[in-house]
């Protein structure tokens, strides 16, 4: 197949590359590297053993889309384009609604355009909010917290009212949990700029030496050892999941909402000590207040994967670890 990957050059659409290219599609990565480098592509090339169609853009822009989705023959696209940062989206909610709904409504308005009508679109756990209760399944209620929760379900409502309006479109909505780790080449991972705000590049950078200590937001929460809990997934599985998903759609059309993560969480404190045996280091920590926003635990149920898509997360915090230690360890050398 010929796939789009909006913001391919980005964590998890240079990972989902790798995976789709080595199966034998012809991707075409698009990105305005608002969150990236050019040189990922060079490294993708590295990993693939051959070139790739890259170009740069904003999804914004509807008729530079539109060229691409004719001129690459596309079949189906993969929407990771956007901003994530829960923080930034507080301060300036107009950005988020900006580049993650009126994005994504110029790539339909494309797609549209040139009758290309199968799509994966980058969801988040973070629709479900304060948990009615545990794992959260696809039927739980959503209520995000924050205006980032808030364009990823509006994106999604979107998504299905399109889907309703026209039995021709195929779409599927993945809600991520906390996808962390990368290839096993060492040559691309998750290498935000700035200090880290997520617990695995942070811990990472601490083991290099480029920052001194893990502050670890709250260790009273009625928890296994008083410490957050997330469903951490390997990125590459992840990455597997949406080829999963796009063959899933070759046979069915219509909207599907589903889960990935793996269905377990893991402590901050183990992810802490799973990183200090990867990297061999000892990782300084001091116990700070809880972080506003944070939820105690909260993780999937990935059952409607397994039976709609095939597909299961099967690789171990450890290799999460040992895999996001390869990758900043080798940056830091550079
Ligand atoms: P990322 O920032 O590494 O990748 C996103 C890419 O999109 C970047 O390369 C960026 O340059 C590009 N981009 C952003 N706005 C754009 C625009 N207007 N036009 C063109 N390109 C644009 O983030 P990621 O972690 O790879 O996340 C990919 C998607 O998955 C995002 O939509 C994100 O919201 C979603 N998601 C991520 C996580 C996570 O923890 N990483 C969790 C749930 C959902
Ligand atoms: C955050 C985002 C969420 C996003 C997810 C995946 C917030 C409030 N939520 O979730 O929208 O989908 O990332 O990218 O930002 N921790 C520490 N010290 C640190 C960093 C984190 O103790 O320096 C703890 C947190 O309190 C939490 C766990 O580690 O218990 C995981 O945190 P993080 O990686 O930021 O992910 P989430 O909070 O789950």
């Amino acid at each position: 197949m010929n796939i789009l990957l909006t913001g391919g050059v980005g964590y998890i659409g240079s990972h989902t590359a790798v995976v789709l290219a080595q199966a034998g599609h012809q991707i075409v990565l698009f990105d305005n590297l608002c969150n990236s480098l050019k040189e990922t592509v060079s490294r993708l090339e590295k990993i693939i053993g051959s070139s790739i169609v890259f170009v740069e853009g904003d999804v914004r822009n509807t008729e530079l889309l539109i060229t691409v989705l004719q001129e690459y023959q596309i079949d189906s696209v993969i929407h990771f384009a956007g901003l994530k940062a829960v923080g930034e989206s507080v301060a300036n909610p107009v950005l988020y609604f900006s580049n993650n709904v009126q994005g994504t409504i110029s790539l339909l308005q494309a797609m549209q355009a040139t009758q290309v009508n199968s799509l994966v679109f980058s969801s988040s756990a973070t629709v479900y909010g304060e948990p009615v209760y545990l794992p959260y399944d696809e039927e739980h209620p959503t209520n995000p917290i924050n205006p980032y929760g808030d364009t990823k379900l509006q994106v999604e409502i979107m998504l299905r009212d399109l889907a309703n309006s026209n039995p021709d479109w195929k779409i599927a909505c993945l809600r991520y949990f906390n996808p962390v780790g990368a290839h096993e080449s060492g040559l691309i991972g998750d290498d935000p700029s700035g200090t880290p705000g997520n617990l695995m590049p942070y811990l990472a950078r601490v083991a290099t030496g480029q920052l001194e200590c893990l502050s670890v937001f709250g260790n009273d929460y009625e928890t296994r050892d008083g410490t957050g809990e997330r469903d951490y997934i390997h990125v590459m599985d992840l990455a597997e999941g949406h080829m999963a998903a796009l063959s899933f759609l070759n046979a069915h059309a219509g909207f599907h909402v589903v889960n990935l993560g793996t269905g377990k969480s893991t402590s901050v404190l183990e992810c802490v000590n799973e990183f200090e045996k990867a990297s061999n280091k000892k990782i300084a920590l001091r116990f700070a207040p809880r972080r506003d926003g944070d939820l105690p635990i909260y993780f999937a149920k990935a059952d409607l994967a397994k039976h709609k898509l095939g597909w299961t997360a099967d690789r171990s915090v450890s290799e999460m670890c040992s895999s996001a230690w390869k990758f900043q360890s080798s940056q830091s050398k550079q």
